[in-house]
């Protein structure tokens, strides 16, 4: 297992291996001032990424994982979305989890280790420490940097918690430390980023969780169908923050393979496929072009497109069925007054 020493010299924060770090969780060791613990696990090894990457550019058509949309820039771009007026998931979520908090409390046990799958900047799982009685707040994400100014800011607010963060690009496999804390576990999920696999790995991944959860519960937020007009817009906004959101990513890909992709060759596209029940996002060559990279080349014909991200729109009852599935007992289902969002809270 690669744990390693999280970048950053700053002596407040402390970075422990994973055994060291488990067995300080675990023994309960008290500090004067409590810090973040942060772990990376698995470091994204550069020559997969430049393997992956050129794999889904040579293909038919070509591909991108949506992962690669959040390098820094593009997480603070994701953070300008969310506020956006057209874009309703995070603030029609918030508003769920904040009239249900008191009901989802009375769900759970006090004293929880809330693992925060894809924590970002940290803040709905925020919202949740207190009312929810965590004492561990775990947070994982892909950009350990990212998280270690969102978990060292969050110390400062709530300082009876234990807080860890862990490095880690958990999309293809979730690997959480064998102990995490003694409290019962909650497994955060919001934001609908379920959406963003296609059904059949969005099965595989909540056996992942109902496996991490070891007999504690799941909190999850799912998009929910609704007018295509709507869906649309959300996708495709005016101040276009969506378009520079998805057209970051080439920058990124420069970046990580040394290609050179011009973003003024390319346009966003965002629609929703009824057939999928999917917003897809891709982006489109105005013309013709041919992308280099060191070895290797593409050419794109005019409005030839790269497939970036599938964000897929659930009924409430089929997502239900899925948790069933993936071996879930649902507790509790909230939706908004419109119905175009739900949060479950599920038993593993
Ligand atoms: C992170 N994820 C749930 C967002 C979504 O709505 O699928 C990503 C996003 N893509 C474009 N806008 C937001």
């Amino acid at each position: 297992m690669a744990a390693r020493r999280a970048a950053g010299n700053d002596a407040r924060s402390i970075a422990l291996g994973v055994s060291l770090s488990a067995s300080w969780l675990a023994a309960g060791v008290p500090l004067m001032v409590r810090v973040p613990n942060l772990v990376e696990l698995d470091v994204p090894q550069a020559a997969a990424v430049r393997g992956e990457l050129l794999r889904g550019l040579l293909a038919c058509p070509a591909v991108i994982a949506p992962k690669y949309l959040y390098d820094a820039l593009g997480s603070r771009l994701f953070a300008a979305i969310t506020e956006l007026p057209e874009y309703y998931p995070t603030r029609t979520e918030a508003a769920i989890l904040a009239a249900h908090r008191d009901a989802i409390a009375a769900e759970l046990p006090r004293g929880l280790t809330l693992v925060d799958v894809g924590a970002g900047n940290c803040e709905k799982a925020a919202r949740l420490l207190r009312p929810l009685r965590v004492s561990t707040y775990v947070a994982v994400d892909i950009s350990l940097e990212f998280l270690r100014e969102a978990l060292e800011r969050l110390q400062q607010h709530h300082p009876d918690v234990t807080m860890l963060g862990i490095g880690s690009d958990f999309s293809s496999r979730l690997r959480l430390p064998a102990v995490l804390g003694e409290g019962s576990r909650l497994l955060f999920y919001p934001g609908s980023s379920i959406g963003n696999f296609m059904p059949a790995q969005a099965l595989d991944f909540l056996r992942q969780l109902h496996a991490a959860a070891q007999g504690g519960a799941l909190l999850i937020g799912v998009d929910l169908l609704k007018p295509v007009e709507v869906l649309e817009r959300a996708y495709d906004d005016p101040l276009q923050v969506t378009a520079a959101f998805n057209r970051n990513l080439l920058r990124h890909v420069n970046d990580l393979v040394g290609c050179d992709f011009a973003l003024a060759d390319w346009r966003h596209r965002a629609f929703f496929n009824a057939a999928q029940s999917r917003i897809e996002m891709h982006l489109e060559a105005r013309r013709g072009v041919t992308v280099r990279w060191p070895g290797g080349e593409r050419a794109f014909a005019a409005a030839e497109r790269i497939h970036t991200e599938n964000s897929y729109k659930w009924r409430a009852d089929d997502f239900a069925t899925l948790l069933v599935d993936a071996g879930f007992t649902v507790i509790r289902r909230w939706t908004d007054e419109r119905g175009w969002f739900a949060v479950f809270l599920a038993g593993a």
